[in-house]
């Protein structure tokens, strides 16, 4: 499995050029921070791997990815119902019965650090839990793909901390996972990093 990005460039209709010339081969176990001040086109090269943004220029391959995941930077859930529901619905959703869910879940939540509120509903979470859910529940769907989009970017500094472990954690889940950010502990928490400022 991996992704080709191969002298990618873009510009928006009479916008400005954002980046060019970026050839990078994307694997799994890695973690990648795609980093750049905000408007650098950060969340536009996420959409451009995810296929849903046509580069100006270059193309990307991508081989053996089948699925996706693209966790938001405001974490959506419903109010009701609880951490291990939401991390569960994935699964279900591919056929498993509710226990098998539940046994495939677990180990998701303590991984995310999430074990302790696994019976906690969505609405009583603190902002740091609500998006290591949502990082657990792309998580738990073992997807080809990651995209996170600025996952800190509403948190303060010790609960970005906690995002950062969790992002650590994802590198070895045969996942190729990208991350934007500009926050430098998330960036450090990754395995690689890619610079917009490298490709303007
Ligand atoms: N659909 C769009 N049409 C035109 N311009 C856009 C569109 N989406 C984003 N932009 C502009 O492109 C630039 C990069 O945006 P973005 O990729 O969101 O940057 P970042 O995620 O790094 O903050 C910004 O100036 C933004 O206003
Ligand atoms: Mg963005």
């Amino acid at each position: 499995m991996r992704i080709e990005l191969n002298n990618i460039g873009h510009r928006y209709v009479d916008g400005p050029l954002l980046f060019h010339g970026l050839s990078v081969t994307l694997l799994p176990n890695h973690v990648y921070a795609l980093t750049g001040p905000s408007g650098s086109g950060k969340s536009t090269l996420l959409g451009i791997i995810a296929g849903w943004i046509r580069p100006s220029n270059g193309e990307v391959s991508k081989q053996n990815v089948d699925s996706m995941r693209w966790v938001f930077q405001n974490p959506h859930g419903i109010a009701q119902r609880t951490v291990l529901d939401h991390v569960s619905l994935p699964l279900l959703a591919k056929g498993l019965t509710r226990k098998q869910a539940e046994y495939e879940a677990v180990p998701a939540l303590k991984r995310f650090g999430l074990n302790h509120v696994a019976d906690h509903r969505f609405s009583d979470l603190s902002g740091g839990e609500a998006q290591r859910l949502m990082l657990a529940r792309a998580f738990v769907a073992h997807p080809s793909l990651m995209l996170v989009d600025e996952p800190t970017a509403q948190l303060d500094m010790h609960t970005a901390a906690t995002i950062s472990d969790a992002l650590t954690r994802i590198a070895q889940s045969d996942t190729i996972v990208v991350v934007s950010t500009h926050d430098p502990r998330t960036r450090d928490a990754c395995t690689d990093v890619i610079d917009l400022k490298d490709f303007q």
